[in-house]
This record gives C-alpha cells, structure tokens and sequence, in this order.
C-alpha cells in the first residue's frame, strides 16, 4: 500500500482513543485492519443498497485476519432506523452464536453506522465495533465521535448510546458510487463546520464548492480530513455533550422538525440540516450576532451546494406552532425550552433560548 497519501485524524479520548484514516483504496486493503485486536467472530451490518457494491470485499480483506465472519443486511433508508430493524442485527448476532469477544463493522451511510453502533453498544452489555462509512456525511461526521442509535416516531436519534469505534476507515473511492442528492446532504454538515468553528474553513468552501460538487478527489479530502479534525477537537474536549459538543448540532433543531414533520426519509437529513441552518442563521441575526450579508453568504454557500433553502410547510393551519411543537421534544431542549444553536461572525457558536414570537418571525420568513 502507498502510504504516501494517507492522511490520519486522532480522536483523543483516553482509553478510547482511536484513528480515522482517509485515503482511497483503504476499505478492501487487509492492512487497514491490522492493528484491531483479535475477535472470535466479525458481523459486517450493511444495506440492501452498499451491500451489494462493497460487503464481499471488505469480507475478502478481514479473510486473512478474523474466523467466522458474518453479513446482515438491513432494508435502506432513515425510516428503517427503528427498533424492529435494530433486532435484526441482534437476531444475526445471536444466530451465529456471536460472543462478547465479536467485533461488528458498520459498511454504510450514518443510518448504518448509527445502528451498528448501538447495537455493539448494547449486545451482551457492549462490544467493539468499527465503522467503514460509505457516504461523505458519515465520513466528516456520524461516523466519528460514538454517538449511536435510533430515530423514535416522535423524536430524531432519541435513543441510543454513547460507544466509540476501534477505528474509522474513511475510503474515499466509496463516493464515486455515491448519488448527486446524497453528496449534498453530506456538504451540508461539511459546511456547518466553517459557521461554528473555522472562517477559514468557510472561505475555503466558498472557494472550492464547485470542485466539491464535481468531486474532485482532491477537494474531497481536504473537507473530510478538515471536518474529522474539527469534530476531533469537539468531541475530545467534550464526548458526552455536556456543552461545548452541541454547537455541533447547528441548524439540527430546524432540521429535525423538518425530518420529523415530513415523515423520515422525506427530506435527507443533510438536507434538512442544510435548510435548518439557513433558519438559524437568521434567527442568529434577529438575536444581533450576525449581519444580513453573513446570513446571505451562509444561505448562497448552502444553495451552492446543492441544498434547499425555503423550509417545507408542516402544517397548513398553525406552521410555526407546529415547528415550535416539534422542537420541543429535542435532546438539547430544558425544561422544554428549546435552545439554539446560534452563530456570530467570528466563526464561533453558543447555545440560546429565543422568545417563541421570534422563532416564529424566522419560520414565517424561510418557509415556502
Ligand atoms: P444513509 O445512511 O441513509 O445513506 C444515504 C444513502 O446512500 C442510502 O440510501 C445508502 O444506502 C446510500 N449509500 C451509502 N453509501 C453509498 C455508496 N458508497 N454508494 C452508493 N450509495 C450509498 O444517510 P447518511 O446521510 O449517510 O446518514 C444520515 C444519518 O446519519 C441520519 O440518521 C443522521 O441522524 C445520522 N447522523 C448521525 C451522526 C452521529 O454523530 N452519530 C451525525 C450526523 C448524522
Ligand atoms: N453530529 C453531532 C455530534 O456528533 O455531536
């Protein structure tokens, strides 16, 4: 393997720290893999969709090293990440008569890598897992940092665990096979990385957003080892989310009410999460942190990329009510008083209750 393009990320966590590595060509190489510990069993959780394209090779490169390895497919899409979808790892795992010393390998998009995640979580009260994620959103974001679960009809990712992977093999040949829409929902949380953490790293992606749509391969590892990077600093500093790791969550509120309220799968959740920050932007401006020209520029960068940025209507007789509903039953809510995400132009994010009639003012404003 040539190594000379390797790049690696190192999520600093104590006793479970670990690596993401970034490269093409990583995914079927048995190297990738070398330094996992030994396991009894391997359970590779996949899709209908990437299990075709890229299970029987990642099986070939864990031959050599791991007995008795397994597949599960589950059914694709965000409104398969349920508990009846969840069991079915379970079933494989119990099935193949899988032990605690069993490693699982999430080969997906986030939905996948979430589940996967949860359920190594929680079978026999925890085991390793390693995430081989296929789509950009998951390589710059759901992939890194442990949180796992599942979506509950009336609350997004509303259950689940904190469990870290033993490692993140980042293949960037994966997105070749990627569709359009999907490399645009994975922009989205790319670019909520420039708002919150590094101008730099917005300017950059204002400059490069039509390499990045062209996926020039280039471009794409500069915005998945630049994100991995930022979300290391996050989540080092705080894994758990007792503070500082919700700015991660910018444009999540707004996002998860549009998932939610369309029905999941409606809109992806990178689309959601691209329009959600278009939202509160403005509402970061109405609360005096930034300019209507930031607002324009975030708002452009977003459109550019591919994403909406009208929000949907969720109800034709009481919208805003109806957003404000839905926003209440969120993990960041207190007391159920939602609280914000909100931005200023310095490229640094806080968290912040707002008065509802001023939520209201910005969904009347963004809304179709
Ligand atoms: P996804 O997992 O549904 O994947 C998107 C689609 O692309 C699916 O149809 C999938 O089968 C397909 N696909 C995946 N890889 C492919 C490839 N290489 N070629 C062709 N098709 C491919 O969606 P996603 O956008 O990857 O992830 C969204 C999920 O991630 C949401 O459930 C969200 O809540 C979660 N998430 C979690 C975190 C976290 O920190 N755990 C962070 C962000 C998002
Ligand atoms: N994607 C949000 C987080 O990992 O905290």
């Amino acid at each position: 393997m040539n190594d000379s393009d390797l790049q690696t990320v190192f999520i600093d966590l104590q006793q479970r720290s670990y690596h993401i590595a970034i490269r093409g060509s990583l995914f079927d190489n048995p190297l990738s893999y070398a330094e996992l510990p030994a396991a009894s069993s391997v359970l590779i959780v996949t899709n209908t969709t990437v299990g075709p394209l890229y299970a029987e090779r990642l099986q070939a490169a864990l031959q050599g090293k791991y007995p008795n390895i397994h597949t599960v497919t589950l059914p694709d899409g965000e409104e398969f990440k349920t508990w009846q979808t969840l069991n079915l790892i379970f079933d494989a795992l119990l099935m193949h008569g899988c032990d605690r010393k069993a490693i699982l390998f999430a080969l997906g998009g986030g939905v996948v890598g979430d589940m996967t995640g949860f359920a190594a979580a929680s079978y026999m009260r925890g085991v390793p897992f390693v995430q081989v994620p296929t789509t950009l959103l998951a390589q710059v974001d759901s992939s890194v940092g442990g949180k796992t679960g599942i979506n509950h009809p009336l609350g997004k990712n509303m259950i689940g665990a904190f469990h870290q992977p033993l490692k993140v093999v980042c293949d960037l040949d994966t997105l070749k096979t990627l569709p359009q829409r999907e490399l645009s929902a994975g922009l989205g949380e790319v670019i909520k990385y420039g708002p919150i953490a590094d101008l730099e790293f917005l300017v950059w992606l204002e400059a490069h957003i039509e390499q990045l749509m062209a996926r020039n391969p280039a471009a794409l590892a500069h915005v998945v080892r630049r994100s991995c990077e930022i979300k290391a600093w996050v989540v080092a500093q705080d894994e758990r989310e007792t503070g500082l790791r919700a700015i991660l969550n910018f444009g999540h509120t707004f996002g998860h009410a549009i998932e939610v309220g369309l029905g999941y799968g409606e809109w992806l959740h990178g689309e959601a999460v691209g329009c959600g920050m278009v939202l509160a932007a403005h509402l970061s401006q109405r609360l005096g942190l930034v300019d209507a020209t930031f607002v324009q520029r975030l708002t452009t960068l977003i459109q550019q990329a591919g994403l909406p940025v009208k929000a949907p209507l969720l109800s034709r007789s009481d919208n805003a009510g109806r957003y404000l509903e839905l926003m209440r039953v969120d993990k960041k809510a207190e007391g159920g008083e939602i609280r914000f995400v909100v931005v200023n132009a310095l490229a640094s994010a806080s968290l912040r209750t707002a008065p509802d009639a001023l939520v209201r003012e910005v969904i009347d404003l963004c809304c179709t």
